[in-house]
This record gives structure tokens, sequence and C-alpha cells, in this order.
């Protein structure tokens, strides 16, 4: 694949792409799920029946990210070769993420789509007002802007909920001439069919993964991120 067919570049990454920055994946051995019930703490019934539960979960998520984890070199391979192929005016850049760490923007991503949410924000279920948040959150804080308890969530899509700028990564998919898909077990839809809707419109597909996903990608690079990624990039720059 010649840089010069690669008009439109959509990328999308998942949490493979900041294991090596310490955070765990989902699925992994010991991952996030392995740990915790994905319907206690991820969807919004578990919200709900308990709340306390699932602010800890999110208050240890958010703890790990700000004290611990640093981007790696697949995030700033990504943030560098989204400068040189903006600046180069090869075509339209999209990053969509499934993570909500701010890894990426750390490392100096620029055109990002957070479809899953981020955990430094927080949203008032009343207003729907987000406020930015790296501190531990009690059910007991009153919101900002109505002032009750019990009202601020974390900013995530749970399980059950719909991701986020949809209409844009469903555009930015209808033009692009080639889809990165980067860390993810392509297990979790939307995300796991963007794929084939890539390749619907035409686009050439490539996985970039520990392990191959099982999913139908037209080409395939395998090994840990902060070596497959800055490799990959930098042959896609090189052969333009
Ligand atoms: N380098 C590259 N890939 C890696 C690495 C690494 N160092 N370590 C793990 N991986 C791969 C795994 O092989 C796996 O295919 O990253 C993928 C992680 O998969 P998941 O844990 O399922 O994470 P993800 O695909 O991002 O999950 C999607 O599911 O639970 C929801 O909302 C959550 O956004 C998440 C969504």
């Amino acid at each position: 694949m010649h840089q010069k067919d690669c008009r439109n570049i959509v990328i999308l990454t998942g949490a493979g792409v900041s294991a090596e920055s310490g955070l765990d994946t989902f699925r992994d051995n010991g991952g996030l799920w392995e740990q915790h019930r994905v319907e206690d703490v991820a969807t919004p019934e578990a919200f709900a029946r308990d709340p306390h539960l699932v602010q800890r979960f999110y208050n240890l998520r958010r703890k790990a990210l700000l004290e611990s984890a640093e981007p790696n070199g697949a995030h700033v391979a990504l943030a560098d070769f989204e400068k040189r192929y903006s600046k180069a005016g090869l075509g339209e850049f999209t990053l969509v993420t499934q993570n909500v760490d701010d890894l990426h923007e750390r490392a100096g991503s620029q055109q990002l789509l957070h479809m899953h949410g981020e955990l430094l924000k927080i949203r008032c279920q009343q207003s729907a007002r987000v406020y930015e948040c790296r501190e531990d959150i009690a059910v007991e804080n009153p919101c900002p802007c109505c002032e009750s308890p019990g009202q601020l969530r974390p900013d995530i899509v749970w399980f059950g909920e719909m991701p986020m700028f949809m209409d844009e990564i469903e555009q930015a998919l209808s033009r692009c001439d080639i889809f990165i898909a980067i860390g993810t077990s392509g297990q979790v839809y939307p995300a796991a069919g963007f794929v084939q809707m890539a390749k619907a419109y035409g686009a050439h597909t490539v996985e970039l993964n520990l392990e191959a996903s099982g999913s139908q990608f037209d080409e395939g690079h395998y090994g840990p991120a902060t070596e497959v990624v800055p490799r990959y990039f930098n042959s896609l720059l090189a052969s333009g």
C-alpha cells in the first residue's frame, strides 16, 4: 500500500495501544473485565443499583491513568504521523479511539474522536453538561449546575448506550481509502463492524495487533504496539 494511494485515513484504536503504558486491556488475562463483571460496573443499570461501586471503579481507573500512565511509542508514532500527513496535505486523517484514557492527546494527537467517552470527564445526568474531572467523585458530590447529589456520572459510554460521534465516524468511513485498526479485539459493536463498513466503501483494511483478532482484514502486522505501530507508519510515509 503506497502513501499516494492513501488519501483519506481512518484509524481505530483499542485497549491494546495503551497496554504498554500500564493500563489493563479488557479481555486479556488479568484484564479489567476479569476482575469485574461488566454488568456490575459498566451499565446504566449497575449505576442505578450501586452508584458507589461504579464511581469507585472509575475513580481507581482515573487515578491509575493520572498517576502512573504515560503515552508510549505507539501513541507518539500516531501523533507524529498525523502531523506529517496533515502538513503534507495528503488527505483527511481521522483517529477514532475506543479508549477512555487521554494518552493520544498527551502524545499530541489532534483529530481525535473518543467514541466510548473519556475518563477525565463527568456529566450531569439532568442537564447533560460535561465537566473536566481529575479527582475522585463521591456519589454525595453536588453537581456544579443543578447542585443535587447523585447526578454526576462518568462521561463514559456504558454497555447498552449509544457510542459518541457515530455520524462523524460513519462519514469518515464512507470517504476513507485506508482503514487501520490497532490493538482491538473486535468484539464490541459498532466499532467491530467498522472494518466491514470501510471495505464496503472500497477501503484497504489493515490490522496492527498483538495477535490476529479473527476479523477479516486485507493486511495484518502482529506484535506489541510499541514495535508494530511506529514501524508500520514509518513505512507508510517512506513508501510515498
Ligand atoms: N500491543 C498491541 N495489541 C495488544 C497489546 C499490545 N501490547 N496487548 C494486548 N493487545 C491486543 C489484544 O490481543 C486484544 O486483541 O489488544 C486487544 C485488546 O482487546 P480488548 O481488551 O477487547 O479491548 P478493546 O478491543 O479496546 O475493547 C473494546 O470493549 O469493554 C469494552 O468499552 C470497552 O472500549 C472497550 C471495548
